[in-house]
């Protein structure tokens, strides 16, 4: 398998599909939906849809059911990101090599950007949910999944905890249990309503929920890495966002090279928890990207 060429197949789906989903006309409103696809259309990395087509492939599944669910998904994560830079959250200006929306929009549009985001993905569910009476029950499922991992037990809830450790010293598993709220749970979202929308057998759940809450914790410990050594340029975003804000880290509560090691070990429990998992190439291959990316 080449990955790359294969994770571009999927984000071509994606981009094309985001795309349908967010086309407008010409309306007196239209600076709303100008934002809303400033940052939808941003160049981010669509790694949780990419891992959810992924996990629709494992399935032998059909990307046309599996798409609609991937994109409000997706379309979540940007508003998250769209509020998460906000001035009364981390305050930074730059994202994806871009000044982020309210430096371009303003505050008021940036807030009404991110809403009308997590709108238009609620109203791509229940758009899905209802397009038939088949399926319905395993479709509410999946989509009950994205909504639980979305709120305020899911990632809202983390993102409560990161700014309230603002200052402070946290322990290990105060950290570890922000990261797996705030990054965690959309990662694992992902990964889950493919296995809900198809009933994949119990053993396989079990081992993708594994899978997932590995990579998912993976994941910000790197984004934690790469703010505080990585080259700004290349990660898209500002670095030292972190220290600036007096956030809690993996660097900050293990050290450099021991978060670096903790970071190995995830990505291997999560590599482990596959073996033996069929068709499951891609997703093995994108713990180690999530272990390598550069940006
Ligand atoms: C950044 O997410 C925020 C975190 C949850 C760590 P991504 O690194 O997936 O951001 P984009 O969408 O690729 O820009
Ligand atoms: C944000 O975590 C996670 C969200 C739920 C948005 P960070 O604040 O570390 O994300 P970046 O580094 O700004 O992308
Ligand atoms: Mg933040
Ligand atoms: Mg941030
Ligand atoms: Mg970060």
């Amino acid at each position: 398998m080449d990955y790359k060429k294969q994770y571009q197949n999927y984000t071509e789906k994606i981009e094309n599909w985001l795309k349908h989903y967010t086309a407008y006309d010409d309306c007196p409103e239209k600076v709303i939906f100008e934002a809303m696809n400033y940052s939808l259309m941003a160049g981010g990395k669509r790694i949780r849809p990419v891992l959810s087509l992924a996990v629709c492939d494992l399935l032998e599944g059909d990307y046309d059911a599996v798409l609609p669910f991937a994109c409000a998904l997706e379309m979540i994560h940007n508003y998250s990101l769209i509020h998460d830079d906000l001035p009364c959250m981390d305050n930074d200006d730059f994202r994806r090599g871009k000044p982020t929306n309210h430096k371009v929009f303003g505050e008021a549009i940036a807030v009404l950007a991110g809403d009308a985001l997590l709108n238009r993905a609620f109203e791509i569910l229940l758009e899905e949910v209802s397009r038939d009476k088949e399926g319905c029950y395993y479709k509410s499922k999946a989509a009950s999944v994205i909504a639980g991992a979305a709120g305020a037990s899911g990632m809202i809830g983390g993102q409560v905890l990161d700014i309230s450790s603002e200052g402070r010293a946290i322990s290990l598993d105060h950290l570890l249990n922000i990261h797996r709220k705030k990054t965690g749970e959309l990662i694992k979202a992902s990964i889950l309503f493919p296995a809900e929308l198809y009933d994949a057998p119990d053993i396989i759940k079990e081992r993708l929920v594994r899978y997932a809450e590995n990579i998912g914790l993976a994941f910000q410990i790197k984004d934690d890495l790469l703010d505080y050594e990585g080259n700004s340029a290349v990660v898209g975003k500002p670095t030292g966002s972190d220290e600036k804000n007096k956030k809690s880290t993996f660097v900050t509560v293990m050290g450099l090279n021991e978060a670096k090691e903790f970071l190995k070990r995830t990505v291997e429990r999560a590599v482990e928890a596959l073996e033996e998992v069929k068709n499951s190439d891609f997703l093995v291959e994108t713990a180690y990207y999530i272990e390598n990316r550069d940006r």
